[in-house]
């Protein structure tokens, strides 16, 4: 991302499609079978609600990660990645024991093992990555990886899987090789995002409808801003906010905290045994009411009013759920006071991305004024973009 001035990034560029052939190329000295690609995504509003069982409202954003890939002919999976010298070699053996593969490739030996586990017969590859999605900036660089892999090992393997059975697929490469105990989200907002659309996804049911959003018609701009805040602890403080909301919904004896409505929020807070555990219910369940007022605003062409249900989102994250940080807060602050109609952190938290719903015309000024907010308070300077939804994970060529 740069600095300042927002870039427009509204079609994905050649580059990192280029690269990923030219990385495959000077690997193996060889062809690539073909490429495949998959978006990064920004959550316009439903944070900590997948696990939960709830609702979310991603879209896919126009950066990707692109996988060049042929198949070999024995059962072995050899992937470069142009953030690393070297390539990763894995067998069978370490696909199939979560954790022998470890770093940036235990995403693609995660996906090797989730469709071994599910019963698919996965073909050897070889694999190039290359990717514009900005790593630890919270735009779910590790679900392109996931979804860019899985499409690609899909295709050469000629296996019979649907692409609605993708998103659970690359969740368990998450979770149960790779060890981050994520909901579905991420997953099936890159794979299964639609160009111009939000994706309303419920958790529980996985039924996705895709939702107009239609920015620019409205005259609008969504600006995304990289906090760059380091990620201060946040894999153990996420397993953290994901246990205490398994263990209220354990209390209230509901299936998830999805099942707890906002008409029921005081009976069961009153029912929860201390203050900490009342505000993490609070935030799941209103945040869950805010993403049915959000579809129900851009059903009905109102795009610009829900720029209220982001801010309270954020809010919400920073007072109830304790998941925000300082550059974040700065950020959200400084938009609204520069004219935004509404901003909130998007993703997991303690750091990664703004959403700043903006007058299009105003989208650099506002980006000014966060930068400016940031130099003020002597954070290093946040990274500015525009973006519209996009499609999901797919072939190139
Ligand atoms: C991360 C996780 C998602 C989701 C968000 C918070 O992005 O990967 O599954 O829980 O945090 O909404």
């Amino acid at each position: 991302m740069t600095t300042a001035t927002p870039t427009t990034a509204t079609a994905p560029s050649g580059g990192v499609a280029a690269r990923a052939w030219a990385g495959f190329r000077q690997r193996y000295d060889a062809e690539p079978a073909g490429r495949w690609a998959a978006p990064g995504r920004v959550n316009l509003i439903g944070e900590h609600t997948d696990y939960n069982e709830g609702f979310v409202l991603p879209f896919a954003l126009p950066l990707r990660t692109v996988v060049a890939a042929a198949p070999r002919d024995d059962e072995r999976w050899t992937v470069w990645s142009e953030l690393a010298d070297e390539p990763v070699e894995f067998g069978p053996a370490e696909a199939d024991e979560p954790g022998r593969v470890t770093g940036w490739a235990a995403y693609v030996a995660g996906v090797v093992w989730a469709l071994r586990a599910a019963g698919h017969r996965v073909p050897g590859a070889r694999l190039a990555v290359a990717s514009d999605v900005p790593v630890g900036s919270g735009l779910s660089s590790s679900a392109a990886v996931e979804a860019a892999v899985l499409a690609a090992l899909v295709e050469l393997g000629g296996l019979d899987l649907p692409a609605d059975r993708w998103p659970r697929l690359a969740q368990r490469a998450e979770n149960d090789y790779v060890g981050a105990p994520t909901g579905i989200m991420d997953q099936s907002a890159v794979i299964r995002g639609r160009p111009g659309h939000t994706l309303f996804l419920d958790c529980r049911t996985e039924d996705v409808e895709p939702i107009p959003f239609d920015l620019a018609a409205a005259g609008l701009a969504m600006l995304v801003v990289d906090s760059r805040a380091p990620h201060r602890h946040a894999d153990g403080e996420y397993a953290a906010r994901r246990a205490s909301c398994e263990r209220a919904a354990r209390t209230l004896g509901v299936p998830a905290l999805r099942d707890v409505t906002v008409a029921d929020l005081d009976a069961a807070l009153a029912r929860l045994p201390d203050e900490e555990t009342r505000r993490r219910v609070r935030h799941v369940v209103t945040e869950d009411q805010r993403v049915l007022d959000t579809v129900a605003l851009l059903r009905a062409g109102r795009v610009r009013d829900i720029g209220p249900l982001l801010t309270a989102s954020h809010a919400s994250m920073r007072d109830d759920f304790e998941i925000t940080v300082p550059e974040v807060d700065t950020a959200v602050e400084a938009a609204l006071a520069a004219g935004a109609y509404g901003a909130r952190m998007t993703g997991g938290g303690f750091g990664g991305c703004v959403l700043a719903l903006v007058d299009a015309d105003r989208a650099p000024a506002v980006a000014d004024a966060v930068t400016a907010a940031y130099a003020e308070r002597g954070f290093a300077a946040p990274g500015t973009l525009t973006a519209l939804p996009v499609g999901g994970a797919t072939r190139l060529d």
